[in-house]
């Protein structure tokens, strides 16, 4: 094992520095895609990477690259990374450490003189969250395959913008094809956002698998009339179909414990009067699994669910699921890197299963891949109240250093 060690303090400067964009009362962060505040977000990233020597690629999709060339700078490079979106009350560490810390390695590399073998890069994926256009881990999506460029840059947020116009109207809209870049590995550092490691006093989380998502777009159409005169027995009420659904929603969630997650996140009531009978309604369901056939099993009660609570209160449903993501195993190499690097740092670690989506989820179909995780504060996460402590961020970033260099000279 060698001696080399990430900066624990200018890590948590920069985390703290990249915070205060989009920063919010209550300590979080606000910095959704593409907006102006995601603009001098990466403007930020991509002045710290030219100072630490890097060349800077974009991609059409925006994705961002950062490179320190390796002695052989034909090789394909160890690259690492996650993303510097946000939800609409997060936090300052969701993706922003992985993309972090990746630029911590490069400027401890630097600082002593360190050459790899192969080039390194790390990357700033564009809308990781879905927050503001879904679905979420869109760009490198594209990057991996699994949507098409057109798909990706068409993506609308509610007002109907597009992911390609705000590309554009922020300047981020690449020259570079999205994909066909070998990368020789992919490691994404993160924090946990949820409760397992903090419970157990661990501090490396050895991310083995991450567990399957279906997103659902459901529109349920009653008749809009006054709140007074309309008998309760002729009402079609869209938003009493909307209500019986979400605790259906729990309810195959509850039903499909342990694991299950099962969550109805955003709600449009129209016209939202209040006393006007709620005419139409959309809203979305998450649904989560690390097991594809539970997850199958999760859509098939919803679907049959929604369609007998929208015949009984006489509603018209549009229903789509629009998007799947299946459980990913990471790679096996790379998740032993990982535990090895843990081992060698004499830090405490156990295996674990990402409940959250990430980047790392696409592009484990094209490079060998794994994660790491370090604790949060009670496990809260897409949270202003999300924080973690900078010793763990360091573990962290120390055992993604140790992983990068032992691929990066192999
Ligand atoms: C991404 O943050 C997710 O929803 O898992
Ligand atoms: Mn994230
Ligand atoms: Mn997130």
């Amino acid at each position: 094992m060698n001696d080399i060690r990430i900066d624990k303090q200018r890590l948590w400067d920069s985390l703290m520095e990249m915070g205060e964009i989009g920063g919010t009362e209550k300590g979080g962060c606000c910095r959704l895609a593409l907006t102006d505040l995601d603009k001098q977000g990466r403007d930020l990233f991509v002045k710290w990477c030219e100072e630490a020597g890097c060349s800077i690629t974009v991609d059409k999709m925006g994705n961002i690259f950062a490179r320190r060339p390796g002695q052989d700078d034909s090789l394909p490079p160890v690259a690492v990374g996650s993303h510097l979106d946000t939800q609409p009350t997060g936090g300052k560490f969701d993706g922003v450490f992985g993309v972090l810390a990746g630029l911590e390695i490069f400027r401890t590399l630097n600082e002593r003189g360190i050459e790899t073998r192969t080039p390194l890069e790390t990357v700033m994926w564009t809308n990781e969250e879905g927050s503001r256009f879904p679905p979420a881990m869109v760009s490198s999506g594209v990057f991996a395959g699994a949507f098409d460029l057109d798909y990706g840059l068409s993506r609308a947020d509610l007002d109907g913008k597009t992911m390609g116009e705000e590309l554009e109207r922020i300047g981020y809209a690449g020259s570079a094809e999205v994909g066909g870049r070998p990368f020789k590995a992919f490691f994404e550092a993160h924090i946990e956002q949820g409760p397992i490691l903090e419970d157990e006093g661990k501090q490396i989380g050895v991310v083995t698998d991450a567990q399957g998502q279906r997103w659902y777009e459901i529109t349920l159409t009653g008749q809009e009339s006054h709140a007074g005169p309309t008998p309760m027995p002729s009402r079609r009420d869209a938003l009493l179909g909307a209500a019986r659904i979400v605790d259906m929603v729990n309810r195959i969630g509850m039903d499909n414990q342990p694991n299950a997650c099962a969550t109805v996140g955003l709600m449009q009531v129209f016209p939202n009067s209040r006393n006007v009978i709620p005419g139409q309604v959309f809203f979305t369901v998450d649904f989560r699994h690390p097991d594809a056939e539970v997850l199958e099993a999760m859509d098939a009660a919803l679907r049959e669910g929604a369609v007998r609570i929208a015949e009984d209160i006489g509603l018209e449903m549009d229903f789509e699921q629009i998007w799947y993501s299946p459980p990913v195993p990471f790679d096996e190499d790379c998740v032993a890197s990982v535990r090895k690097a843990a081992e060698a740092l004499g830090l405490s670690h156990r295996e674990m299963v990402s409940g959250a989506g990430h980047d790392a989820c696409y592009i484990a179909r094209v490079a060998p891949t794994s994660m790491i995780f370090v604790p949060c504060e009670k496990g809260i996460s897409h949270n202003e109240l999300e924080r973690a402590d900078a010793d763990d961020l360091a573990a962290g970033c120390n055992v993604l250093l140790q992983a990068v260099l032992e691929r990066a000279q192999a």
